[in-house]
């Protein structure tokens, strides 16, 4: 059937904001590559969203799934357990920063993994508040929309929101909130004294339960957090008493280098947050984090039907093993590095190629219209538009709509990088010179 046909039906039986960005309906999907039912052929540079970090239909993937699914789908944990939500969280708890004992709990998605982990953070402090960050994406769910920073699309229509959230500046430096670095050369958050500032005078420290910060912002822009910042967050929160929830929902397994991102700076959060990549586009979520946090709510308080579900618990054993085996960690690095020069190089020649940032295979490409920093969405909407004509598939993101992510495959192979830089820079050149 052709794709005009497809959206003819579409736009009659789906909801109008259920919105997609490519014009596609994928037929075939097979390590980097996506055929759509026209027979196109496209480099994918989107993994769903973060989430085939192994590429597609990796075949220890399926066996596992397969193998599961002919076993058993579905008891539900809170019926009768299984062994491998067991192995899981003993998995990642080997995985979360830190030492000490770890405890883990498993859901369906990105933002139950956070509703989980406020709910949690709120019953080990006995406090309520929240403080959430500018640019920040936690999900769609009431008290995730709520923790979201930008108003449209996802949550000005929504009100009311939660209560008890409170936003602080997230140190996005290309675009620095308080000016620009101190005469010291530092970041302006390097003390993070502006978020000490802000929960002093507005929010009151003994109110604070948690500090809930992406080390990446991903919705808000690829940004990442400067090592000092989240190493400050850290030492304030166990000053007043409060928790870090570090949301790698976007940012973990493997996709800028280290299981997490706050395992580059060594960083120990209290509570981590997990989905997307975790288990190959089978719908989990992992809530990971201290034992005396994580076992504060009692018996019977956490729960989910499908939560823990044991096809997508095998999809993710068998994905942490395709990392290890595949040294997928190291391969993150090496693709982000050869992006990043290239990209670093055309900056020079397209000033409207504002920025360059990231760490690992999370890239952002930022675009601004002149010196003021005007963010230049257009650019990415041609950028975008010349890629998947050439068959690459890009995604948009940033506050301001005006960032490219890259999210290739982690296992991308040399000529596939080859590939990609090639079809990139032809879409950038094509899309900078309209
Ligand atoms: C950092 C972060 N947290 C939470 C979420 C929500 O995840 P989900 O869409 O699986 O609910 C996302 C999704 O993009 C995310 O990037």
């Amino acid at each position: 059937m052709s794709h005009a046909e497809l959206q003819r039906r579409r736009d009659a039986s789906v909801v109008r904001a259920a919105a997609s960005i490519h014009p596609i309906y994928p037929a075939e999907a097979k390590g980097s590559y996506v055929w759509d039912g026209e027979g196109k052929k496209y480099l994918d540079f989107s993994v769903g969203i973060a989430v085939m970090n192994v590429g597609h239909s990796h075949p220890k993937v399926i066996e596992a799934v397969t193998k599961q699914a002919s076993s058993f789908q579905h008891l539900c944990f809170a019926v009768g357990m299984h062994e491998s939500y067991v192995e899981l969280a003993e998995r990642l708890n080997a995985l979360m920063p830190g030492d000490g004992p770890s405890r883990a709990f498993f859901a369906n998605s990105g933002a139950e993994a956070v509703e989980n982990a406020v709910k949690i953070a709120r019953v080990a402090t006995g406090r309520q508040g929240i403080v959430a960050f500018t640019h920040a994406f936690h999900g769609r769910t009431h008290m995730a929309l709520s923790l979201t920073a930008k108003a449209n699309p996802y949550k000005a229509p929504f009100a009311p929101r939660a209560a008890e959230i409170y936003r602080a500046d997230y140190p996005y430096c290309y675009r620095c909130p308080f000016g620009g670095p101190g005469a010291d050369g530092l970041c302006c958050q390097h003390d993070a004294n502006r978020l000490k500032d802000q929960v002093a005078s507005f929010i009151g420290e003994d109110q604070v339960a948690a500090f809930l910060v992406e080390p990446v912002a991903g919705e808000g822009g690829f940004i990442p957090a400067p090592a000092s910042f989240l190493r400050a967050v850290r030492a304030y929160a166990d000053e007043i008493g409060a928790l870090w929830i570090d949301d790698e929902v976007q940012s973990g397994i493997g996709r800028t280098g280290a299981w997490w991102a706050v395992d580059h700076d060594d960083l120990e959060p209290d509570i981590v947050t997990s989905a997307k990549a975790l288990s190959s586009g089978f719908p989990l979520a992992a809530v990971v984090g201290r034992a005396d946090v994580m076992d504060a709510p009692g018996p019977g308080h956490l729960g989910s039907t499908f939560g823990g579900n044991p096809v997508s618990i095998a999809a993710a054993l068998a994905t942490l093993d395709v990392i290890e085996e595949e040294d997928l960690l190291r391969r993150a690095t090496h693709i982000g590095d050869r992006f990043k020069t290239m990209l670093h190089g055309l900056q020079g020649e397209f000033p409207r190629i504002g920025d360059v940032r990231g760490v690992g295979a999370m890239i952002g490409i930022e675009f601004v219209a002149d010196d003021a920093k005007t963010p230049d969405k257009a650019a990415v909407e041609a950028v975008v538009r010349h890629a998947r004509e050439d068959g690459l598939l890009l995604l948009p993101t940033g506050t301001y709509g005006n960032v490219i992510r890259l999210l290739p495959p982690l296992n991308l192979s040399d000529a596939e990088i080859e590939e990609g830089l090639q079809k990139l820079e032809g879409a950038l050149r094509a899309a900078l010179r309209d």
